[in-house]
C-alpha cells in the first residue's frame, strides 16, 4: 500500500479583485521578469500583450507559498504560453534571455528614461526616440519643445526620481491637514494610492479631500492651491475643475473630481545650514463630495491592476459599472449607494479585500 502526500494545490481565482495580494511575496525575480516584458510591450504600444504579462505577474504576486516547480504553473489562471516560457526559464536558469536582452536594449532604456519624466507618456517618448534623442541632455541640446508640465518634469527630474518615503508622505499629509483646518474646518484628508496599500515608498502622494457636509467641499481645491502658492510651496500645479454639467453626467470611465497634480517644495528637517533645506515631490490632490468618498477611495487606492480588474469583474460578472464616483446596476437601472468600501464589495458580491492586500 503506497501513500503519497499530495501538496495542497495552488488555488487562484480568475480576477485579481477576488484575490488577496500582499506587498511582499516569494516570487520577486519571476514578477520582475514578467513586468519588464509588460512594460516593454507598452513602450511598443502593444496594450494587449502588456496586459497579458501584467495579468500573469499579478497571479504570481498572490500565490500563498513559493512555487515548487514549473509543473505547478499549469494549474494557474492567466499564464499564457509566452509567460510560461519566461517563467520556466527563470525557474530553471535563474534568468530569461529575452528579458535580459530587453533590459539592455537602447530602446527599452531610453523609453524608460523618457517616460519617467513627469508629463511624458509613451507616445511622446517614442517620438523623441525616433528623432534620435537618447538623454535629458539631448532634449536640451536639440531644443526639443516641451509642455509646461514636461519643463517642470525635466527641471525637477533628479528629485522626482528619488522615491517619496513614508516620513515624507506623513509630513505632506500634515501640511495639507494644517492648511485645510484653516481653510475649511472639519474637512477630511485621506491618504490613498500606494501608501494606503502599505508601500514604504512611492512616486507621489495621493490625497483625497472631503467634508462631512456635502457641498462644503466646493471651492476647497482653489483655496488650497492658493494657500500653497502663498506659502511659496508650489513648484508646479495643474488643476482641473469639474463643471456642474459634467459632474451630473456620471457613469464615465475617467473621473471628474476637482483635482490638482502638483510638484511641491517639501521642506526637509535639517540641522545644518549648508544642506539644501527642501526637495521637490509629486502630490496629487482630489476633492470628493462626501457621498462619493467610498468610491473615490476605492478608485484611488489602486493598484492600477486591481482597479482594472474590479471594473472588469463588475461589468462582466455583475452587469454593473464601477468608477470613482459610484456603482451603476445596469439590470436595475439604478445607482447603488455605499457609505464604506466594504459596502461596495458587498454590492459586487465580493469578499472584502483590505488596502494592504490590493497590491495586485
Ligand atoms: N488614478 C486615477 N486617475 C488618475 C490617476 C490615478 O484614478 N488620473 C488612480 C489609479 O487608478 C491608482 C491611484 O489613483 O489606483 C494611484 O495612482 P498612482 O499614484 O499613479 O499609483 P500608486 O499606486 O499610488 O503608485 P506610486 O506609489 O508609485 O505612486
Ligand atoms: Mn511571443
Ligand atoms: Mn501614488
Ligand atoms: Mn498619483
Amino acid at each position: 500500500q503506497v501513500t503519497t502526500t499530495v501538496e495542497p494545490s495552488l488555488q487562484v481565482a480568475p480576477y485579481a479583485c477576488q484575490r488577496r495580494t500582499p506587498l511582499d511575496h516569494p516570487h520577486s525575480a519571476l514578477v520582475m521578469a514578467l513586468e519588464t516584458l509588460a512594460e516593454a510591450a507598452l513602450f511598443e504600444g502593444e496594450e494587449a500583450r502588456g496586459l497579458a504579462f501584467t495579468r500573469a505577474a499579478s497571479v504570481l504576486r498572490c500565490l500563498p507559498r513559493a512555487l515548487r516547480g514549473t509543473h505547478e504553473l499549469s494549474g494557474l489562471p492567466g499564464i499564457g504560453a509566452h509567460s510560461h516560457r519566461v517563467l520556466q526559464e527563470v525557474l530553471e536558469d535563474g534568468v530569461c534571455v529575452e528579458v535580459e536582452t530587453v533590459k539592455q536594449s537602447e530602446r527599452y532604456q531610453t523609453m524608460k528614461l523618457f517616460t519617467q519624466i513627469f508629463g511624458v507618456g509613451v507616445r511622446t517618448a517614442d517620438r523623441w526616440y525616433r528623432e534620435g534623442l537618447r538623454s535629458l541632455g539631448d532634449l536640451r541640446s536639440h531644443g526639443t519643445r516641451l509642455t509646461r508640465e514636461q519643463q517642470a518634469g525635466v527641471q525637477y527630474f533628479e528629485d522626482l526620481a528619488v522615491p517619496v518615503g513614508q516620513a515624507e508622505a506623513e509630513s505632506l499629509v500634515c501640511l495639507v491637514l494644517d492648511a485645510t483646518a484653516h481653510l475649511l474646518p472639519n474637512a477630511s484628508v485621506t491618504l490613498a494610492g500606494g501608501f494606503r496599500r502599505g508601500k514604504p515608498c512611492g512616486h507621489d502622494v495621493d490625497l483625497l479631500l472631503s467634508h462631512p457636509e456635502e457641498g462644503r467641499e466646493v471651492g476647497l481645491l482653489g483655496s488650497l492651491v492658493a494657500w500653497l502658492g502663498e506659502q511659496d510651496l508650489l513648484l508646479y500645479q495643474h488643476s482641473s475643475y469639474s463643471t456642474a454639467a459634467e459632474a451630473s453626467s456620471s457613469c464615465r470611465a475617467l473621473d471628474r473630481f476637482d483635482r490638482c497634480f502638483t510638484i511641491l517644495r517639501l521642506v526637509l528637517p535639517t540641522a545644518g545650514t549648508r544642506v539644501r533645506a527642501w526637495r521637490a515631490v509629486r502630490l496629487d490632490l482630489v476633492v470628493v463630495p462626501h457621498s462619493q468618498l467610498p468610491f473615490a477611495l476605492l478608485g484611488w487606492t489602486g493598484s492600477r491592476h486591481f482597479e482594472r480588474e474590479l471594473r472588469r469583474f463588475a461589468r462582466h460578472e455583475r452587469e454593473m459599472v464601477l468608477n470613482s464616483h459610484g456603482l451603476y446596476d445596469m439590470r436595475q437601472g439604478t445607482f447603488l449607494l455605499a457609505s464604506s468600501e466594504e459596502e461596495i464589495f458587498q454590492h459586487l458580491g465580493l469578499d472584502y479585500i483590505p488596502p494592504t492586500l490590493r497590491n495586485a
